[in-house]
């Protein structure tokens, strides 16, 4: 990374951080407890954080015009699911990262309707690919027109299967350390299987990017993380747990997935290939550079 990006970089994440920080300060215990009681992402703000992350879009590069079409055909179509998808905030600064070290091959974990693989793929040049896997055809299928009309499908290779068999078949097809950037926002329960296999695609030098690692703000609930500690939760439970986190019923579940998120933190800055930072940015955004 040349110095340009660390500062474009830092001066975007400490922004973000700083908002982050005043949200949750003014909106405090409301801002988690909105959180797991509604049922929609757009409910969990508080005033505090809604008023800070206005001034940031505000004051903020636009997204694209399609991304933003997108992301209003998929509250028509996707309704139920809409908060799946990955926030303005977090989407812009995922894409200005990959512009910024000038990728040419990005691969993302968990497309949704494709929200940040159209993001990503408007900054790939032309001959760039954006690789992006799901195993939920008609969620995607919903993002591909407006792909279409942004004019960038033939940089999207997009494809449908689960993420671990995928993951391996690009490991298996020659495509080890060629990746410049990778983004991995699907299931939760995979997350280490699949920094595992994606710290194989990645190249030397390139990031890996989780979402939602710090599962807003409860991996530092004491009720989870006594002194770096995990403490004592029930594990995660892949059939029952995936039912009530489609259904958006987060009561029963945030604490399963805090505990998951805080181990999974724990393996990664123990990890000597990498160096790592999580930013307040989002649910939480791991940051890992391949030394
Ligand atoms: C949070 S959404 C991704 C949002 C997307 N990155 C965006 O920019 O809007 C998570 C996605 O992961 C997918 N997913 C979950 N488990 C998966 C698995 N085992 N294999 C493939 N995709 C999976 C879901 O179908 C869902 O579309």
């Amino acid at each position: 990374m040349n110095s340009n990006t660390v500062l474009i970089g830092a001066t975007v994440c400490s922004s973000l951080a700083i908002g982050y920080m005043l949200g949750k300060l003014h909106g405090s215990r409301r801002y988690a407890d909105d959180y797991i009681q509604r049922p929609g992402r757009k409910h969990k703000k508080t005033e505090g954080l809604r008023t800070f992350l206005g001034y940031v879009a505000k004051y903020s590069s636009p997204e694209h015009p399609t991304v933003t079409e997108l992301r209003r055909v998929i509250c028509e179509k996707l309704e139920e699911f809409s908060p799946k998808t990955t926030e303005a905030d977090q989407t812009s600064f995922i894409t200005q990262l990959a512009k910024a070290i000038g990728a040419k091959k990005v691969l993302e974990v968990g497309t949704f309707a494709g929200t940040t693989s159209l993001s990503i793929a408007l900054v790939l040049p032309e001959d760039g690919q954006m690789v992006t896997i799901d195993f939920k055809e008609d969620w995607v299928s919903t993002g591909r027109p407006i792909w279409e009309k942004a004019g960038v499908t033939h940089k999207i290779r997009s494809i449908i299967k689960d993420a671990a068999r995928a993951l391996d078949e690009l490991i298996a097809n020659g495509e080890t350390g060629t990746f410049d950037m990778v983004y991995i926002d699907a299931d939760k329960w995979n997350y280490p299987v699949y920094y595992d296999k994606c710290m194989e695609l990645v190249r030397q030098g390139g990031i890996i990017l989780l979402d939602d690692t710090l599962w807003e703000g409860y991996v530092c609930d004491p009720n989870i993380n006594k002194d770096g500690k995990t403490s004592e939760v029930e594990p995660l439970d892949y059939q029952r747990d995936s039912i009530e986190l489609y259904k958006f019923h987060f009561q029963s579940i945030y604490k399963r997935i805090a505990v998951h998120m805080h181990e999974l933190n724990k393996k990664i800055v123990k990890d000597a290939r990498v160096v790592v930072n999580i930013l307040p940015v989002g649910s939480g955004l791991t940051i890992v550079t391949k030394l």
